[in-house]
């Protein structure tokens, strides 16, 4: 429910951006690091539903969520109790040192979201990448090999580890030196741009192929490879969907050669595509499965869930101070009763209402090459020529501007593309406003062409 001073559309009543969110930007830029890449100057002062307010009273339809963090949307009432509640009790112990209920409590929901729950062990980090570094460890430790495969688009994070997988842009990298050693890239499949001219359900065979024929044989060999980390749909790379036989083939592969499959749910998870993960959707078993932001509602909180037979590591192996924080875990509970209790239904049901009304979009608009995504995360690619598919970040960015300008808080992904990751919450009338805002957003941007 909404109060009277609340509303459930975009309010826009000032030039963005306005006088008070421009104090914040001044403010900010004197104090916070410059490696921050704000895209437009949204400035937030507070939330609610899927809407976010600036400091100047305006009020935008957030479709961005945080980067599909605020998966219940903005302080939902009751995750806020939730934390509310808990931070009166207990804030921290130190999971590390100490037991507390709370961390077998998120466990066994986390466990029976898996194909077989009983097999499964669960480790509490903060952040995503804090979650691929546990991974990477596990493998390497329960493996003993060294090697790991990523895939180029994918985004696994920016700490050291995390980034010698990240391969989606240069910028994330350059000037950090050299990486983890024995990592191997190679090609996602991307049907949108697929060389041989696959489907968006066939894409991928020939990068099986490179992984079989080439890297195993030239490279590493596969008894050398300790994980294959996978994102089921890449996020920061462009919304990318992996074809279900794909997942399925690198299921394959990984237990041929006793080689850990890891899937990263960070951004595709926690009901977002209308299954609790996107890999469900191929029904493959996954060694390692990585969450983070949507798990909790906005709380810092990850989780790598593992086998029980590859967690097998010693105490002092792997730790951390604040993993697994019992406020974070009220929050993640709260979060994962509202998904089960009817979000990741809605997820599904809303998508399912969004792609049936942009599907045509690349006939309707000469600058969209490519809808695609599944339940709430929807990627819109944006080219100059859809004969040509040239990129055209600059259009994609003044399609993200126009949206803004509207009341609408959209991000990008890829070189050229725009993601949609509205909170699980929103409905038709919230979907069609964003739609009538987005293809609006597009029709002014094709005027500069
Ligand atoms: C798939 C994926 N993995 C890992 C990460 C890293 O998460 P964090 O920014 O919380 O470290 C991200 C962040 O965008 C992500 O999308």
């Amino acid at each position: 429910m909404i109060t009277a001073s609340e509303t459930k559309l975009p309010r826009i009543s000032t030039a963005l951006p306005g006088p008070k969110s421009q104090l914040v930007i001044d403010y900010d830029k004197k104090y916070m690091s410059p490696s921050y890449m704000r895209d437009y100057p949204f400035v937030a002062e507070r939330g609610y539903g899927a809407i976010v307010e600036d400091p100047d009273g305006n009020a935008f339809l957030d479709f961005a969520a945080g980067i599909a963090v605020c998966s219940t949307g903005h302080c939902h009432p009751k995750v806020v109790e939730a934390i509310q509640k808990q931070a009166a009790e207990l804030i921290h112990i130190a999971g590390n040192d100490f037991y507390h209920r709370h961390m077998p409590q998120l466990a066994e929901r986390l466990v029976k979201t898996m194909p077989k729950p009983q097999d499964y062990r669960v480790f509490f980090g903060n952040s995503g990448t804090e979650a691929v570094e546990g991974a990477i460890k596990l493998a390497r430790y329960a493996t003993r090999r060294d090697k790991l495969i990523a895939f180029y688009g994918c985004f696994h994070g920016r700490t050291l580890g995390s980034l010698s997988l990240t391969a989606s842009k240069n910028t994330q990298r350059k000037g950090f030196g050299t990486l983890l050693g024995g990592v191997e890239h190679i090609p996602y499949p991307y049907a949108y741009r697929c060389a041989l001219g696959h489907t968006k359900e066939t894409c991928g065979g020939e990068i099986i192929e490179l992984l079989e024929q080439q890297i195993f044989k030239r490279l590493f060999a596969p008894e050398e490879v300790a994980a294959i980390i996978v994102e089921p749909i890449q996020g920061e790379g462009g919304f990318i969907p992996a074809p279900l036989f794909f997942l399925q083939e690198l299921q394959r592969i990984c237990n041929r050669h006793g080689i850990v499959l890891i899937v990263d749910e960070v951004q595709a998870g926690m009901g977002r595509t209308g299954k609790w993960w996107a890999y469900d959707h191929a029904g493959i078993t996954p060694d390692i499965v990585l969450t983070a932001k949507g798990i909790a509602s906005g709380m810092p909180i990850s989780a790598f869930i593992a086998k029980e037979s590859i967690m097998q590591w010693k105490p002092g192996a792997h730790g951390t101070t604040y993993g697994g924080n019992p406020v974070c875990i009220a929050s993640a509970l709260a979060t994962m009763d509202l998904i089960e209790g009817g979000l990741m239904a809605n997820a599904k049901t809303m998508g399912d209402y969004i792609f049936a009304k942009i599907n045509d979009w690349t006939e309707r608009f000469k600058t969209v090459g490519d809808v695609r995504g599944k339940g709430l995360m929807i990627g819109v690619e944006i080219v100059r020529d859809q004969k040509t598919k040239e990129k055209a970040a600059d259009l994609r960015d003044r399609v993200i501007d126009n949206a803004f300008h509207r009341g609408l808080l959209t991000l990008g992904s890829g070189e050229n593309s725009i993601r949609l990751s509205p909170p699980l919450i929103i409905d038709e009338e919230q979907a069609d406003c964003a739609i009538k805002i987005m293809e609006e957003s597009i029709q002014e941007a094709e005027k500069s062409l």
